[in-house]
Formats: C-alpha cells, sequence, structure tokens
C-alpha cells in the first residue's frame, strides 16, 4: 500500500488532519490500535476556542456542532463563599468558546471521511513505524504502508514518539499530587455557565453536554480508584465543593459514565524528527484545567497541513522545517496557562497557611482587575492562530 501522509491515531488530531489534507488535494491513510465504536465513545474534553470552531466550520464538518454545542460566553470561578463572572463578550469581544463533546467532533470527523472515501483502519494495535530519515513506512498487521511522510497523531502513549532514537527530544515534565475524576450525568445542569470551584476540599468543576447532560470533574488523589467513588460520595463531594454560594442547589440524576484522568505537564521537543511529525498529545499534554489539549491538537494539525500544502504545490520544506518551532510557541503558552490555572484552583495536602493565602489572593486578583482577568479570558477562549507571529 502506499499514500502520501501516514497517519498514525484516528483522535482528533489524526482524523482533522486527514480531512484537512483530503481538502488541499493530499491522499492520506489513518491507522488506528482501536474499535470505531470505542474512540467514538471515548468521553474525554468539552470546551473547543473560538479558532478550533472557526476552523472546523471553514473546513466544512461543523453543520452538527451549530446546531447542538453551546456558545457561552462567560465562565464563573467560584472560591470564598461567592460565584466571580469572568464575562469574555466584555473582556474580550467577539470571541467565545463551545460546548461540544470531544466525541462529538470525532464521530462528525469519522463520518466525513468516510463519506469522501477516506481510509481509516480501525483496530490495527501493532502499528511498527520503520525508516524515519529516508523512504519511511508503516507496517500493521503483515501489511507495509509506505508513505512520504508519516503524522504522529497516536497520543500520549502512542507509538510514535517513542519510535525517534533516544538523546533526539528534549524531554519537559511535571506530575501533579491529584487526578481528576469525570463524570456525565443524565440531569440538566444546574448552571448556564461552566462553574470552576476551588475550596478546602478540593476543586471542582461543572460543566455540561447538552440541556439534558451535565458534566462534572472532582480533584482526588492520584492514586484514587473509580471503586472509592460509589454514586453516593460523587454527588455529596460535588455537593460540598459546589454548594457554597448562597441559593445554589445541585441537582442530580444518573450517572452514565466515569473516567479518571492524571493530571500532567509534558512537552517532548522538536515535534519532528526525520519525515515523523508529531502532533496533539503525542508532542505534549497540558492539565485538563484550562480546556487546553484537544484545541492545542488542532492548532498543531492546521500548521502541518500548510506546511504540507506547501510541500506538495512548491517542494518547498520551508513550512514543514519551521513546523516544531510555530507549534512549540503556542505550545508553551497553552502550557503556562493550564499550570497556572492548575495551581490557582486546587488545594495541595501539604499546603501550608501561606500558599492558601496566596492562592485566594490571586483568585481575588483576577476577579477584581480588569487587566487580570482579560489574560485570563483571552488565554481561556484562545489565543489567534497568528499568535507569535509578530515580534
Ligand atoms: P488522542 O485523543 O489521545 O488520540 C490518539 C489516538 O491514537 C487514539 O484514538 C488512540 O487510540 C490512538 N493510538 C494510540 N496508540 C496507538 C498506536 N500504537 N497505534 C495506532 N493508534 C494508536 N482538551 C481541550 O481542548 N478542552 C477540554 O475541555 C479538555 N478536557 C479534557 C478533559 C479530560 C478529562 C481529559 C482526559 C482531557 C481533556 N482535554 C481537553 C484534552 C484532550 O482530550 C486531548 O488533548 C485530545 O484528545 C488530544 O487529541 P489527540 O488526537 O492528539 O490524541
Ligand atoms: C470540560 C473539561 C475541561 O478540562 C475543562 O477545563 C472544562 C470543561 C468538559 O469536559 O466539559
Amino acid at each position: 500500500m502506499r499514500t502520501q501522509v501516514g497517519i498514525v491515531g484516528a483522535g482528533p488530531a489524526g482524523l482533522l488532519l486527514s480531512h484537512l489534507l483530503h481538502l488541499r488535494g493530499i491522499d492520506s491513510v489513518v491507522l488506528e490500535a482501536r474499535s470505531r465504536e470505542y474512540v467514538e465513545q471515548r468521553v474525554r474534553a468539552g470546551v473547543l476556542e473560538q479558532g478550533t470552531v472557526d476552523l472546523l466550520n471553514e473546513a466544512g464538518v461543523g453543520d452538527r456542532m451549530r446546531a447542538e454545542g453551546l456558545p457561552h460566553h462567560g465562565i464563573e470561578l467560584r472560591y470564598g463563599g461567592a460565584g466571580h463572572r469572568i464575562a469574555f463578550e466584555r473582556l474580550v469581544p467577539g470571541r467565545a468558546i463551545t460546548v461540544y463533546g470531544q466525541q462529538e467532533v470525532v464521530k462528525d470527523l469519522i463520518a466525513r471521511r468516510l463519506a469522501d472515501g477516506g481510509r481509516i483502519l480501525f483496530d490495527v494495535p501493532d502499528v511498527a513505524l520503520h525508516s524515519l530519515e529516508k523512504d519511511p513506512y508503516l507496517t500493521f498487521q503483515g501489511e507495509r504502508l509506505d508513505c512520504d511522510v508519516i503524522a504522529g497523531c497516536d497520543g500520549f502513549h502512542g507509538v510514535s514518539r517513542p519510535s525517534i532514537p533516544e538523546g533526539v527530544l528534549s524531554v519537559f515534565q511535571r506530575d501533579y499530587p491529584f487526578a481528576w475524576l469525570g463524570i456525565l450525568a443524565r440531569v440538566p445542569p444546574s448552571s448556564e455557565e461552566l462553574i470552576y470551584s476551588r475550596g478546602d476540599r478540593g476543586f471542582a468543576l461543572h460543566s455540561m453536554r447538552s440541556p439534558e447532560i451535565s458534566r462534572f470533574y472532582l480533584q482526588v488523589p492520584p492514586d484514587a480508584s473509580l471503586d472509592d467513588w460509589p454514586d453516593e460520595r460523587i454527588w455529596a463531594e460535588l455537593r460540598a465543593r459546589l454548594e457554597t454560594v448562597p441559593g445554589f442547589a445541585l441537582a442530580e440524576g444518573p450517572i452514565i459514565s466515569r473516567d479518571l484522568s492524571a493530571m500532567r505537564s509534558f512537552v517532548a521537543e522538536p515535534m519532528r524528527h526525520g519525515n515523523l511529525y508529531l502532533a496533539g498529545d503525542a508532542a505534549h499534554i497540558v492539565p485538563p484545567t484550562g480546556a487546553k489539549g484537544l484545541n492545542l491538537a488542532v492548532a498543531d494539525v492546521r500548521l502541518l497541513t500548510a506546511a504540507l500544502a506547501e510541500f506538495y504545490a512548491t517542494g518547498s520544506t520551508g513550512l514543514l522545517d519551521t513546523y516544531s518551532a510555530s507549534c512549540l510557541k503556542r505550545v508553551w503558552r497553552a502550557q503556562h496557562f493550564s499550570w497556572w490555572m492548575t495551581t490557582l484552583l486546587h488545594t495541595l495536602d501539604d499546603d501550608d497557611p501561606y500558599g492558601r493565602r496566596l492562592q485566594t489572593s490571586h483568585l481575588d486578583y483576577v476577579t477584581s482587575s480588569e487587566a487580570a482577568a482579560t489574560t485570563l479570558a483571552e488565554n481561556y477562549v484562545g489565543l489567534p492562530f497568528d499568535f507569535g507571529d509578530h515580534p
């Protein structure tokens, strides 16, 4: 088998790359370890930045997102017995976020690729990468896929990054001493906007997927197990962490899915080795507090598409050569923002009183200074795609 771009992984990065390349007349094959059902049901992100929404619309895959996604013009920071709204419409006019589940984005992209005759091979768990320096190819299940370049879009635990010889990548990493327990519940959201709540019992986040489905996250110990968290305990803890302002009552309903996520910051540089280009979680991870991971994956594949389009149109490797450096400007900005949101809102077991006072003092600053609130808002809704292009 032969294609122009061999893509490893059918997450948001791999699928969107395959679709954007198709729009530029570039052929690709996507190899995915898991089944179609699995990737379509995997519950993860929910917040799409303005730029992500615009890109999906321009690429013609935004119909269902426009119909079913929920545009939000602010979020609430809740702490110290009060809620404080970060008003996007005032702080960053014209920019907002859309709440639309990652698995819905994935479903829309798979449906569109298949309708356009795209090749996505599911259930291929044994992909291996070869000859990255020259004439690269992929092998799987006794088959060989020759390609001009390989796009490693296979997430943090994938095979692409580990295929790069030792010593080539610089790795930057920080692990956090807590995890997130996430649930989806069949109950209308108790708030119109997302609530990021900081309290002495730990962080809680109230999000949603639709007028009937709510999404919640709880900060839990890093070694927590889902067995430790029966439904009653989850609801009691969500009530304790969210019912902290007068008049707010949390509506409860059946829990329809639950998941645990480690909290990690990670960057591998450069995002290219020979003819292998890494994109999305394969190259970088942020803790989910800033809602940046999926949006970074989209920004990466946007740049990779432009670079490959230039290469196939003119033979120039100019944009391919600057791909990694261009991505990393946004990646590191999002690293800082995600680390900052995480440390602002989570509690540490060994937090000293000084640390706690610093945290609330900083929250007071963000919720009372227009400049500080604008910084949060412009990062949360997403910096423009040309961020970093200007000196
Ligand atoms: P992935 O989605 O991980 O996709 C990689 C794909 O590669 C998978 O389908 C995997 O099965 C496949 N694969 C793995 N190994 C192999 C292999 N060896 N061979 C072939 N295929 C392979 N981001 C946001 O922007 N906003 C949010 O609100 C947000 N909330 C989050 C909440 C939680 C709880 C979590 C866990 C994450 C959240 N994120 C959020 C992050 C976001 O989900 C990820 O950044 C995003 O999934 C990255 O997409 P990706 O395509 O790079 O990687
Ligand atoms: C969601 C996830 C996030 O990480 C976040 O910061 C906000 C919302 C969500 O899944 O809805």
